[in-house]
């Protein structure tokens, strides 16, 4: 007995003693000091498969606390926090909802693994932007920094984390409602507007004002057969690599945290499960270090598509495929354990994915400090701020494309004693918006929108003098048609806000007339018989057709949907206090029949020559080949004109630099912003080049009367080109350069390269 008492202190004890005091040791991935890499690799040890899948689970979330506590879907959700099975939420917002949701996964769950919060932050959280199509006219790529800096600050304060933006699908198809998050028709500007958009929002991830960017829709969303949301994509991989790729890339090589797969097919596999997107681009070639998420229940639609049986096949092909975390549509949680374990998908590769999404939880600081985004002083203090709005309005002028301004009717002259303002958007505080604010959160900022008629009150006061014109539905009537008649024949301008509701801009917003409604073109001639100066504020989230309204009209200013400020911009711009610089970065087509229409388009076996009509060319014969309005293409109360370009080098080599210089004058009496669009054409090749490839551009000041010499470098890379392998090739032989204020009015020289 005595000796078993001896071995027992001296020599078990001990033993004891130590296992109790490293229980109660914090664990590795606990310990602040631990790197990131430590903590993961122990956090990871100790997680089941279950809790593993819990992590590639992210749901729908909506309001959890007051009345919404006791819903028994709300609950459940809850309870899957406890049990670990969410990794993240979207659609919680606010720092009250997030920091109760957050408390419950800190300090209910088994390992207290923080939630990450997403949110759809298209164009501003509550201080909204202009839509990102209508930003990417101002071609003011700092401020475009700006803006997404601005909504990540203030989305930052209500408890976010996660974005689902920017939207970097080129497309060039205005029936398809979502071409209003992107930047357009072309490549190389989107490559640009993508990686400012990713630097904006996420910063250095190092603080409380930043947050994590998803680069969407990966990959080719934006070739969406007939423009019609959800369809199907059939392109080469010749498209794919040139056309396509380079703004998903450019935004991941910016350091984009998350890539999220887009709804369609690629060679007929749904991009969520395609490994070639997946697995071999973006994690094996352009060696990807976020996570992917995929789109709304894009995991389990794969079963619509005829490509998965059911939802385990689903969460089979997903995983396999190399996609991650499954956005709502539940089949990962469910299946994907018993595919551990029947050793159909490898628990190496559930960790690698799981780590991933670890990976940004440690850095955005949420195992050490969980609530520091959920921050109702600063939520506050941020949202809609007085520096915020102000930004917008900025960004909101800086993003209207005059098209049109014949007899120079803009600006409106100092003297004009009476405005007649018509139309039913102008009033309407929702339609300054789009799809994208976050009605379905019930906290949309709609009231704090500044309409156009509020602008131009602000502006003109008592001078402004308002009709409806046409129904909320579009339709109008003699009666509205008389007052709005009777209001310009008095006035020294008349402004008329067309278009289309912005409640038509977004996703499943597809349509197949993007153009103006036969109402408003009735309007517009009853207004017209006045003889008055008419000025149309066209309001819409797309290019519209806007070649019927062309000829009733002296001006047209592309006012697209402006956001917040959106009155204020239009009145900056209408009174000449902003002189417009935007320029377009789609093409306006001509007519329906001629969509898609785009500048970088190819040359074709029979070109239409320019200068002459003819037969069995390239062509339709109703209407010209050419769009009405070209990319790149906008008007300023002043006037530019281009002369003595000059290249460094006409016969080049290939590891040469070729210097292009051009000199750009302020030809008018205004002082004002230049875009300065630099092209190429690559004559022949072994894979057919578009006639126009734009490679730089240039946003400048110039003074009334001023000319400023500016140059662009072009180097090996400017001028190659992919193949369907995703292999770069420079080809030897003719191209051209071509400089100009957009895409058709240019200066060009020929150069070689051996
Ligand atoms: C859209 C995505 C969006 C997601 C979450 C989907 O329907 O396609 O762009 O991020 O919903 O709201």
């Amino acid at each position: 007995m005595k000796k078993n008492l001896f071995v027992f202190i001296f020599l078990i004890a001990p033993f004891l003693l130590i296992a109790q005091q490293k229980s109660n040791e914090t664990p590795t991935y606990k310990n602040k000091k631990a790197s990131i890499q430590d903590r993961i690799d122990d956090l990871i040890k100790r997680m089941t498969i279950e809790e593993k899948a819990g992590q590639l689970n992210q749901l729908n979330g909506g309001t959890f606390t007051g009345p919404a506590a006791n819903d028994t879907g709300q609950k459940a959700k809850m309870q899957m926090v406890r049990d670990g099975k969410v990794g993240s939420f979207l659609n919680v917002i606010g720092a009250t909802e997030t920091r109760a949701v957050q408390k419950i996964a800190i300090q209910e769950s088994r390992l207290g693994i923080p939630i990450l919060f997403a949110f759809d932050i298209i164009h501003g959280y509550k201080t909204i932007f202009p839509i990102p199509l209508a930003e990417a006219c101002s071609w003011d790529i700092p401020q475009i920094e700006k803006n997404s800096s601005v909504a990540a600050k203030e989305a930052a304060a209500a408890g976010l984390h996660w974005t689902f933006a920017p939207m970097c699908d080129i497309s060039n198809d205005p029936r398809w409602g979502r071409v209003m998050e992107g930047a357009g028709e072309d490549p190389f500007y989107g490559s640009v507007v993508a990686a400012a958009r990713v630097k904006g929002l996420q910063g250095n991830l190092n603080d409380d004002a930043h947050i994590l960017s998803t680069v969407k829709h990966y990959a080719a969303y934006g070739a969406v057969e007939a423009g019609r949301e959800y369809n199907e994509v059939d392109i080469s991989r010749v498209a794919l690599w040139n056309k396509y790729l380079p703004p998903y890339k450019a935004a991941v090589d910016a350091g984009a945290a998350t890539v999220m797969n887009s709804f369609n097919v690629f060679e007929g596999v749904p991009a969520s499960g395609n490994k070639y997107l997946v697995t071999d681009v973006l994690l094996n070639k352009w060696k990807f270090k976020g996570f992917v998420v995929s789109d709304w229940s894009s995991f389990s639609e794969m079963i619509n598509h005829g490509y998965a049986a059911n939802g385990k096949d689903a969460a089979y092909k997903a995983i396999s495929a190399g996609s991650m975390m499954d956005m709502e549509s539940k089949v990962v949680i469910e299946n994907l354990p018993q595919l551990v374990k029947e050793g159909k998908i490898n628990v190496q590769q559930v960790d690698d994915a799981v780590k991933r999404i670890l990976f940004y939880k440690f850095k955005l600081g949420l195992f050490d400090e969980p609530y520091k985004f959920s921050d109702e002083k600063r939520e506050a203090a941020t949202e809609l701020s007085k520096e915020n709005k102000a930004e917008a309005r900025k960004a909101a002028a800086g993003s209207i494309v005059l098209l049109k301004n014949d007899n120079q009717v803009l600006p409106i002259n100092s003297s004009a004693k009476k405005i007649a303002l018509i139309g039913h958007y102008a009033k309407s505080k929702e339609d300054m918006f789009d799809f994208w604010i976050g009605y379905w959160t019930g906290k949309p900022a709609v009231d704090d929108a500044v309409t156009i008629y509020d602008g131009l009150k602000n502006k003109y006061g008592n001078a402004v003098e308002y009709s409806e014109g046409y129904n909320a539905d579009a339709t109008t009537s003699d009666a509205l048609i008389n007052t709005a008649v009777q209001s310009a024949s008095t006035a020294d301008v008349v402004l008329v806000n067309i278009g289309i509701s912005g409640k038509m801009a977004g996703e499943d917003r597809a349509l197949a007339y993007p153009e103006i409604p036969e109402a408003q073109i009735q309007l517009l001639k009853a207004l017209q018989k006045t003889g008055k100066p008419i000025v149309a504020l066209v309001s819409s989230g797309r290019p519209l057709v806007l070649t019927k309204i062309q000829p009733l009209v002296s001006s047209i200013v592309q006012c697209w949907i402006l956001g917040t400020e959106t009155g204020n911009a239009v009145a900056d711009v209408l009174s000449g206090d902003y002189n417009p610089s935007a320029k377009t970065v789609m093409s306006f087509p001509y007519a329906i029949g001629q969509i898609p229409v785009y500048y970088n388009h190819f040359n074709t076996s029979r070109p239409l020559p320019t200068d002459k009509d003819g037969n069995w060319f390239s062509r339709y014969r109703d209407i010209p080949n050419a769009p009405l309005y070209p990319f790149g293409f906008g008007l300023s109360y002043t006037t530019y004109s281009y002369s003595n370009m000059q290249i460094s080098n006409p016969i080049m080599e290939r590891t040469d630099k070729l210097t292009v210089t051009v000199t750009v004058t302020n030809t008018g009496k205004i002082d004002g912003e230049e875009i300065a669009q630099l092209y190429i054409r690559d004559i022949t090749a072994s894979i057919i080049r578009p006639v126009k490839e734009l490679k730089g551009f240039r946003k400048i000041k110039l003074k009334a009367g001023e000319s400023k010499e500016i140059s662009f470098v072009l180097s090996g890379k400017d001028l190659s080109f992919y193949d369907g392998t995703g292999q770069m090739h420079l080809e030897p032989g003719a191209f051209k350069v071509f400089v100009g204020g957009d895409s058709e009015h240019v200066l060009g020289k020929d150069f070689v390269v051996q």
